[in-house]
């Protein structure tokens, strides 16, 4: 990669035309003789004049130039340096900034009661923007989403179908450990992440120009009407028809074009094989065990002009059960480039010689496009032990 083209694909116009117009005095200045006078008028403290100080200015506007280009050639990081990066895209000053810089978002997969305190450190430690919960906390576990509510990073979240675990069936409510006409663990657990929760929702993200819908909350998964009960009394909705209207009702109070969607489950249409991202590995085995509304709700945002970067999910173990041979497929991408990503590595701690590790999804998202998504094991110091790259985006693509 030469550096006219970095200039090019990195500078600003401005940027590049400072560079340029100082080209034609570069090779005086670089004289010995003229440089001498430079550092004369300097050392003289005479440049008051007009022409003494222009040059003292085009001396320094060029000295600075290539300061920049050779730091930018020696440190690739400082792309992440906003002066430096551009996103042609935009327009405002304030959006490019912040599109400019790479995203990193972690997704929690199902929790199942496996959250600690290394946890919220480990993402502080991976240096997370954004974290995103699928959901499934626990049954109904208070503890474990008050946790995760007082985490100090910017988050969404979506109920999954065990944090209605005692309320949403009759099966349930039969288990149900606590007094359901005293308490109610999910209305606790709603008012613990409060805006966080985005089930049929959406939260503004306005630094990344971003919005985060949700899906159907306290999802099970597959094309028949469940929880009934729960969706109606709650929400209202009654079926898949008007959950898909209700998510996309969403979409359309969004403040910009990019949405993430974060789901439970994943939508349908993603395969009917065991292995895929949403296929059902129980018996009778087969078959797309996705959300129809969900998917429904993402057909008519593409419809709607939106771009949509991420639909990330969990519910559907990695871990499959009719066999152990090969896990679940978690990555696809869709034609328009869409990122579907399963981020339910169940359990999500495990103990290895003694000591814990445990997973996050991690999503880099730059200038509105994923560029990887990487399954990432943390150790005991809290630093990333492994990383098995899901998927990246070649770099002449982005
Ligand atoms: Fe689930």
């Amino acid at each position: 990669m030469g550096i006219i083209f970095d200039l090019e694909k990195k500078l600003s116009i401005p940027l590049l035309l400072l560079f340029l117009f100082p080209v034609p005095c570069l090779s005086r200045l670089w004289c010995a003789k003229r440089t001498t006078q430079v550092i004369s008028i300097i050392k003289s403290d005479s440049y008051s004049t007009v022409r003494d100080f222009n040059e003292l200015a085009l001396f320094v506007q060029t000295y600075l130039v290539f300061l920049l280009v050779l730091l930018r050639r020696l440190c690739p990081n400082l792309a992440e340096f906003p002066m430096l990066e551009i996103d042609s895209k935009e327009s405002g000053m304030t959006s490019q900034k912040k599109q400019s810089k790479t995203l990193k978002i972690a997704v929690v997969g199902d929790i199942h009661d496996q959250w600690e305190v290394e946890d919220a450190l480990a993402l502080k430690q991976l240096g997370v923007d954004l974290v995103l919960f699928v959901g499934d906390f626990g049954n109904e576990s208070v503890e474990v989403v008050k946790a995760i509510a007082s985490l100090n990073i910017p988050k969404a979240a979506i109920m999954g179908n065990h944090d209605a675990w005692y309320t949403a069936t009759e099966w349930g409510r039969k288990k149900c450990p606590y007094d359901r006409s005293q308490e109610d663990w999910v209305q606790e657990q709603l008012d613990l992440l409060g805006a966080a929760h985005v089930g049929y929702s959406k939260l503004e993200f306005p630094e990344w120009n971003l919005t985060v819908v949700g899906g159907r909350p306290f999802s099970w998964g597959g094309p028949e009407w469940r929880f009934a009960d729960i969706c109606k009394e709650r929400y209202g909705v009654t079926d898949m028809e008007e959950s898909a209207a209700k998510i996309t009702a969403a979409v359309k109070t969004a403040a910009g074009d990019a949405i993430i969607f974060l789901g439970h489950n994943g939508p349908s249409g993603l395969g009917d094989r065991p292995e895929d991202p949403c296929g059902k590995d129980w018996h009778p085995i087969g078959g797309d065990f996705g959300d129809p509304d969900f998917a429904e709700a993402i057909s008519q945002t593409i419809n709607l002009g939106k771009t949509i970067p991420l639909v990330t999910f969990g519910h559907m173990h990695h871990t499959l059960r009719h066999t152990k041979k090969v896990l679940r497929t978690s990555v696809f991408r869709n034609p328009q480039g869409t990122i579907y990503l399963n981020a339910a590595s169940v359990p999500r701690i495990i103990e290895h010689d003694g000591y814990k590790q445990r997973n996050f999804s991690i999503v880099h998202l730059e200038a509105g496009v994923v560029t990887q998504a990487a399954l990432v094991w943390v150790g005991k110091d809290l630093q990333a032990i492994s990383e098995e790259i899901l998927y990246e985006l070649s770099p002449s693509k982005l």
